[in-house]
C-alpha cells in the first residue's frame, strides 16, 4: 500500500465548483440523511468530484467539506483512506493495473513493462493527457489474470501485445471491447469445460446412486404402458362381447351366474353338468375373459410373431460386451444372453416390432431396451465403434 498525499501544489488547482446539475445532485444526497448528520454524504460528494473532474485536489475537499459543514481534515481523512479516490491528476484513461499475486504470476510484470513503455512512470499523465496508470491491489477479477481497470471498465486476460494494442486503442478513440480479451465468455474455462464432462456423472450412476432420473423415468414409462395394455385389454373385451357367439352366450352365462354354487355349497362332480346351458354359458364367460386379459401373457403372446432371431449360443463361443450399450449393466447383459441375444448386430437388425418383443420380457426393465434406443446404439457399435465410458453414450433426450 502506497502512502497516499494530497497532489504536490503546483498541479493543485486554486479553486472548484461543482456544475449545476451536481449541485442539484448534491441537494438530493444530503436529504438523504437526518438534519446534522449532513457528514454521512461525505463519499458521495467527493465520488462526484472526482466524476467530475478525475481526481481530488484539496479544493475539492476544501469545497466539500464547507458544503456539508465538516472540518477539512475530516474530508482529508476519507479521501486518503480511500484507494478509489485518485489523489493526483490522471489522464482521460485511467489505467488501474493488478500487480498482485495471481495477475504477478499471469504477466503483471509484463504489462507493467508496457505500461512505462507506453504511458511513463506511474502516476503521470502523458503529454496529450490521454493516459496515467498506477499498480493497484487485487480487483477481484484473478480468474481472469492478468488484468487491468480503465476507468470504469475491466480489461482481462491481458498479456504484452492485447494490452499494448489496447492502449493504442485508446489513445486513439478506437473502439474497445471491456472483459476477457482471448475470447472466452467471462471466467468460464479456456476450451470449454474441463472437469464433471462424464455423462455418467448426470444420473449418479458412477457412484453407484442407481439412477434416480432413470427409476422415475422407467416408472412413469412403465404407468404409460401399464395403462395402454388396460386400455388394450378393454377395447378387446369389449370387442369379444360384440361377437355373436357372445351374445348368443348371454343369457347362458347369466343363467350360470345364477346357478353357481355358493362357496359352502359341495361342488359339482366334474362332468355333471357339462352339456347343460349353464356350463356351456361358463365356456364361453371363460373366452371373453380370455380375451379381456390385461396381462403381460396376452401381451408376450401377441407379439409372439414378433420374436428375433435368437441364438442358442454366442458365434464363435465369444458374445459382444453388450453392457457397452447405455442402460445394459451386468444383469441386463446376462438376461439378454440367456434370451439368446449376444450380438451388437442382432440387435441392430431388430424391427420395432421385435424390440417391443424383447422389451415386454426385460423382467423388472421392461421399456428400457425402447427408452435407451438400443437398436440406435447397437448400430453404431455394430461397425467398430466404441463409446468413451464403458457405461457406453447416453442417447440423447
Ligand atoms: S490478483 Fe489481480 S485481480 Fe486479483
Amino acid at each position: 500500500m502506497s502512502v497516499r498525499r494530497l497532489a504536490p501544489d503546483p498541479v493543485q488547482p486554486a479553486s472548484f465548483a461543482f456544475t449545476a446539475a451536481n449541485e442539484n445532485w448534491i441537494d438530493q444526497q444530503i436529504a438523504k440523511y437526518p438534519a446534522g448528520r449532513q457528514a454521512s454524504a461525505v463519499i458521495p460528494l467527493l465520488w462526484k468530484a472526482q466524476e467530475q473532474e478525475g481526481w481530488v485536489s484539496r479544493a475539492v475537499i476544501e469545497t466539500v467539506a464547507k458544503r456539508l459543514g465538516m472540518a477539512p481534515m475530516r474530508v482529508l481523512e476519507v479521501a486518503t483512506f480511500y484507494t478509489m479516490f485518485n489523489l493526483q491528476p490522471v489522464g482521460q484513461y485511467y489505467v488501474q493495473l493488478c500487480g498482485t499475486t495471481p495477475c504477478a504470476l499471469r504477466g503483471a510484470e509484463a504489462l507493467k513493462k508496457v505500461c512505462e513503455e507506453v504511458i511513463g512512470p506511474q502516476s503521470t499523465v502523458t503529454a496529450d493527457g490521454k493516459l496515467s496508470w498506477l499498480e493497484v491491489e487485487c480487483l477481484g477479477a484473478c480468474c481472469n489474470a492478468p488484468m487491468a481497470q480503465i476507468n470504469v471498465d475491466y480489461y482481462e486476460d491481458l498479456t504484452p501485445a492485447n494490452f499494448r494494442q489496447l492502449l493504442d486503442d485508446l489513445r486513439n478513440g478506437r473502439p474497445t471491447k471491456p472483459g476477457p480479451q482471448n475470447g472466452r465468455i467471462g471466467s468460464e474455462p479456456e476450451g470449454g469445460p474441463q472437469t464433471l464432462t462424464d455423462k455418467a456423472l448426470d444420473d449418479g450412476s458412477m457412484i453407484g446412486a442407481g439412477g434416480w432420473q432413470k427409476r422415475i423415468a422407467e416408472q412413469r414409462k412403465a404407468a404409460a404402458e401399464a395403462a395402454a395394455v388396460k386400455a388394450a385389454a378393454e377395447a378387446e373385451a369389449k370387442k369379444a362381447e360384440a361377437t355373436p357367439a357372445a351374445v348368443a352366450a348371454k343369457p347362458a352365462t347369466e343363467t350360470a351366474a345364477a346357478a353357481r354354487p355358493q362357496p359352502s355349497a359341495p361342488a359339482q362332480p366334474s362332468g355333471a353338468a357339462s352339456d347343460t346351458p349353464a356350463a356351456k354359458g361358463k365356456v364361453e364367460k371363460k373366452d371373453v375373459a380370455e380375451a379381456a386379459k390385461p396381462a403381460a401373457v396376452d401381451n408376450v403372446t401377441a407379439r409372439d410373431e414378433s420374436k428375433p432371431e435368437l441364438l442358442t449360443a454366442a458365434r464363435g463361443g465369444t458374445g459382444d460386451d453388450l453392457e457397452l450399450i447405455w442402460g445394459v449393466g451386468p444383469k441386463l447383459a446376462k438376461m439378454l444372453n440367456e434370451m439368446g441375444i449376444w450380438h451388437y448386430d442382432q440387435i441392430a437388425e431388430w424391427t420395432p416390432a421385435e424390440l417391443a418383443w424383447v422389451d415386454a420380457r426385460l423382467t423388472g426393465f421392461k421399456g428400457r431396451a425402447l427408452r435407451d434406443d438400443w437398436i440406435a446404439q447397437s448400430k453404431k457399435l455394430a461397425t467398430g465403434w466404441r463409446p468413451e465410458s464403458k457405461l457406453g453414450d447416453k442417447p440423447a433426450e
